[in-house]
């Protein structure tokens, strides 16, 4: 690891009362000019020592949101968020460096599957990632539904399972792009997370931090994805491509429609489940698809080589070794249905035949966090064992009678409201 502790725009870093007004450089913004690298590094710079206040990065935050920014100013707003902390550095001569970013999406387990994959086809893989918020949820949550994983690692812990196995899955850290951590906070009560340019100089930011050669981006859009149209996935795709690009990085973007669930769970401990089943070679049809399309543009071997790897085993057994890396009890991830089993589990069946038309993604994320798989606001705590499995899939036939989900739940009350929405979100013709 090392401190990165410089300026990008040249000299003026701790300087910024001499370089700027910041009243001023937030109207300038309000009014939709475009301000310099150094004015947003500054700007960033005075948030981090406290210069700048809370209000006026708010303020800023809002113009940001309502006028954009221009690819020069998000690069210039992802470097100084990577050079607020620490950046993951690699031996000379390592293995390509690869990471997939995905814009959340429900039952998107692709993570869990991909990264031990990847490193099991020789790349190295140090993934930080996110906890669910919303209806989507988070690989950090999945992850520690398995006893014992631990995702609070600090970097020099991450850099040496990242050097002994190929592979860390962890949580950002206090060292890790701490602007982004206060930026977020700020965003997220002053109702600016949605903007476009935040949004890629915040992902971009702890994906450039981890020093990749290649990442790959699954922006998801529809009902189930922050991104409802194609169109808007496209442009937050280009932004962070570009940014990318710039910074010396192979970014490629995959767009992913999110309007049923990837899979057939929802829910912490059932995706670990189905993610499993994918490692050996098996599970849902359209999740191992996600997982070889993004797999293949970042791990520099044949997409066939990569069906080998599922399954013969190999990324099963790279998963375990991260598994134990970490801290979790390996035996366990055969026995997670049994230690995650809810109180209530409920079979649904269709109540006629047909076609498969509709398994609504953004019912079945808030039918889930209402069950108590997700959180509302960040402090919430998270049930590792609810949840959907057996979920139906569009484009499935069904007969009167035929299972179409099944719900695990803490109580029936709860179950029989989960009914309710599974019942709305699939739509049998
Ligand atoms: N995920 C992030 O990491 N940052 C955002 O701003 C939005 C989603």
């Amino acid at each position: 690891m090392v401190r990165r502790n410089g300026s990008l725009a040249g000299g003026c870093f701790g300087d910024y009362k001499n370089a700027m007004h910041v009243p001023s450089l937030i109207a300038r913004k309000r009014e939709g000019e475009e301000l310099s690298a150094l004015e947003i590094e500054l700007l960033v710079n005075g948030y981090m020592s406290g210069e700048v206040a809370d209000y006026q990065m708010s303020a800023f935050g809002m113009a940001v949101y309502f006028k954009g920014m221009s690819a020069v100013e998000t690069g210039a707003m992802t470097r100084a968020i990577i050079l607020s902390g620490e950046v993951f550095k690699h031996a000379e001569g390592h293995p390509k460096v690869v990471d997939k970013h995905s814009t959340g999406g429900i039952g998107d387990k692709v993570s869990l599957v991909l990264a031990p994959l990847v490193a099991s086809a020789g790349c190295r893989v140090p993934m930080v990632s996110g906890r669910g918020l919303g209806i989507t949820g988070g690989t950090l949550d999945k992850l520690e539904s398995i006893p014992g994983f631990r995702v609070d690692l600090d970097m020099d812990e991450a850099a040496e399972i990242l050097a002994r196995v190929g592979v860390v899955m962890m949580g950002q850290t206090e060292r890790f792009c701490p602007a982004d951590k206060k930026l977020y906070a700020l965003r997220d009560v002053t109702g600016t997370v949605p903007s476009i340019a935040l949004i890629t100089a915040s992902i971009m930011s702890k994906k450039m931090a981890e020093s990749l050669d290649r990442l790959v981006l699954d922006v998801k859009f529809g009902s189930g994805a922050f991104m409802k149209t194609k169109a808007d996935a496209r442009i937050l795709a280009d932004g962070m491509i570009s940014v990318g690009k710039e910074m010396g990085v192979e970014v490629f973007a995959v767009l992913n429609e999110m309007s049923e669930p990837t899979g057939r769970a929802v829910g912490n401990a059932l995706e670990v489940i189905e993610a499993l089943e994918c490692l050996a070679g098996g599970g849902p049809l359209d999740l191992r698809k996600v997982v070889l399309d993004l797999s293949e543009k970042i791990a520099g071997v044949s997409r066939a080589e990569l069906e080998r790897l599922l399954d013969d085993g190999t990324a099963l057994k790279k998963f375990r070794e991260l598994v134990e890396a970490q801290g979790g009890n390996v035996d366990d991830l055969d026995k997670l249905a049994e230690i995650h089993k809810a109180p209530v589990i409920k079979e649904i069946r269709s109540g006629f035949g047909g076609n498969v038309t509709r398994v609504d993604a953004g019912t079945i994320g808030q039918a889930s966090l209402e069950l108590g798989a997700g959180r509302s606001k960040s402090t919430d705590n998270i049930d590792f064992a609810v949840g959907f499995d057996c979920l139906i899939k569009r484009g499935e036939q069904v007969a009167r009678g035929d299972l179409i989900g099944r719900i695990h739940a803490r109580s029936q009350e709860d179950a029989e409201k989960a009914e309710g929405a599974i019942r709305r979100a699939i739509e049998v013709v």
